[in-house]
């Protein structure tokens, strides 16, 4: 098994080993985008490997700020807040993160950017950073239906009180950033809690932020400082191995140095519902990142119903959950899930159609699946339609179905986790 276009899993008996994650790809963007705004230098170690926050990197070199890589450590040379205007449209490749948050910088600058993406961006909404940043005063243009490529031109900026009337932790961070350089307090209230990497950077690069109850703010022209850093396993590449280890009678896995912010870790108490052994030990925290080591027993799965705060918490990881939902005992249901619509790919829909292809029964809803449980599934040619996430977790379902599984466009998987398919291998016990 390789990671070239098309990946073949077979079944195993189940999961055992000790592993590391490649750094988390949330965190590892908005601690290079922060770099460069940052006065001094800052070093990354284990940065995510992934390829979009390597976009990320490209397009913060193309904005004047110099980095060196080596391995998994990124040196980032800070250029203050003023970036220098790119000469070409910034590429963010497959990365709605990077568009969506790089606005939020680009809006105090005093230029003009231009921002492009692959098919799978250009066709995700980004009115949802639009509309906060142009109230901040940032002047932006857009394709057709809020779609991408953008045009932003930023400038003085005023703070808002904003409302967000979607869950996005991208859109959250984005206004926060634009924050910095606006006047005045800018507060963003967020309709259920999203990941808080931004606000815990944010301190971390020695910015005052803060957090009352669903409300963050931040005042302008405060200055960012350099950092050293070790960036967490990522969370969301485990939960492949985790929700792969749950899935056996016998399974034994430990994940070091992982992730474990609250506001990230929601799969552990979801598979523990299920019915799944899980420890945690040796937690510390990293600039104010919680992280630790997760040690797995896998046994008999249960079933949940995932709906409302828990599917924005668990938004990355339904894939996976929703491959692995028909070995369960008693299924799961994933409710108040329409935001799946728009990531890389369709997930709802993608999931639905890759499940039914391997004999699976399923129910698709317009915001959701319900997969019942009990389900024996066979190999089958899955599409990833492109998407890292769908790719992998597909990877996990083949595990437990009879025959072999082909996922077409595996490769895919290198937007988060290149070797994602050689770890898979290594843990497989057959
Ligand atoms: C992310 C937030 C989520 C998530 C994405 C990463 C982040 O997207 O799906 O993979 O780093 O803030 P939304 O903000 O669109 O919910």
């Amino acid at each position: 098994m390789t990671e070239s276009l098309t990946a073949v899993v077979c079944p195993c008996r189940n999961i055992a080993g000790s592993l590391r994650l490649p750094g988390d790809k949330s965190i590892s963007h908005r601690y290079a985008m922060l770099a460069a705004i940052a006065e001094g230098s800052t070093r990354l170690e284990n940065f995510s490997t992934g390829a979009d926050c390597s976009s990320t990197l490209g397009c913060l070199k193309a904005l004047g700020a110099e980095w060196e890589r080596q391995g998994t450590t990124v040196v980032i040379r800070g250029c203050g807040p003023d970036l220098r205007a790119a000469k070409a449209a910034l590429d963010c490749g497959n990365s709605g993160s990077t568009m969506r948050m790089l606005c939020g910088i680009l809006a105090g600058q005093e230029f003009s950017t231009e921002l492009t993406g692959d098919e799978s961006l250009s066709r995700r909404p980004m009115a949802r950073v639009i509309t906060p940043l142009a109230a901040m005063g940032a002047s932006i243009t857009a394709g057709e239906n809020g779609r991408p490529p953008l045009r932003i031109t930023g400038g003085s900026l005023k703070a808002i009180d904003y409302k967000m009337p979607v869950a996005s932790a991208q859109v959250k961070s984005a206004v926060l950033f634009a924050g910095l350089f606006a006047d005045g307090e800018t507060r963003v209230e967020e309709p259920v809690r999203t990941r808080d990497h931004g606000e815990l950077a944010l301190r971390a690069f020695g910015a005052e932020v803060k957090r009352q109850g669903n409300v963050a703010q931040i005042v302008g022209g405060q200055k960012l400082h350099g950092i050293e850093a070790h960036v967490p396993g990522d969370i969301s590449s485990a939960a492949f191995f985790l929700c792969a280890a749950a899935l056996f009678p016998g399974s034994q896995l430990v994940i070091d140095g992982l992730l474990l912010n609250p506001t990230r870790a929601r799969l552990l108490d979801v598979l523990v519902a299920m019915g799944t052994h899980i420890s945690v030990t040796q937690v510390e925290e990293q600039h104010g990142e919680l992280v630790g080591t997760v040690q797995v027993e896998g046994g008999e799965l249960g079933g949940t119903t995932i709906s409302g705060a828990d599917t924005a918490a668990l938004i990355d990881e339904i894939p996976v959950l929703a491959a692995i939902a028909p070995y369960s005992r008693e299924g799961i249901e994933i409710r108040d899930a329409r935001e799946l619509r728009v990531k890389e790919s369709d997930r709802i829909a993608a999931l639905a159609v890759n499940l039914r292809g391997m004999g699976a029964q399923v129910e698709e809803r317009e915001d959701g699946l319900k997969i019942p449980g009990g389900q024996k599934l066979h190999g089958a040619e899955i599409n990833s339609f492109g998407d890292h996430r769908i790719a992998m977790a597909f990877a996990v379902a083949a595990l437990r179905a009879t025959g072999e599984t082909s996922i077409q466009k595996a490769d895919a998987a290198v937007i988060s986790y290149p070797g994602f398919f050689e770890a898979l291998e290594s843990a497989v016990k057959r």
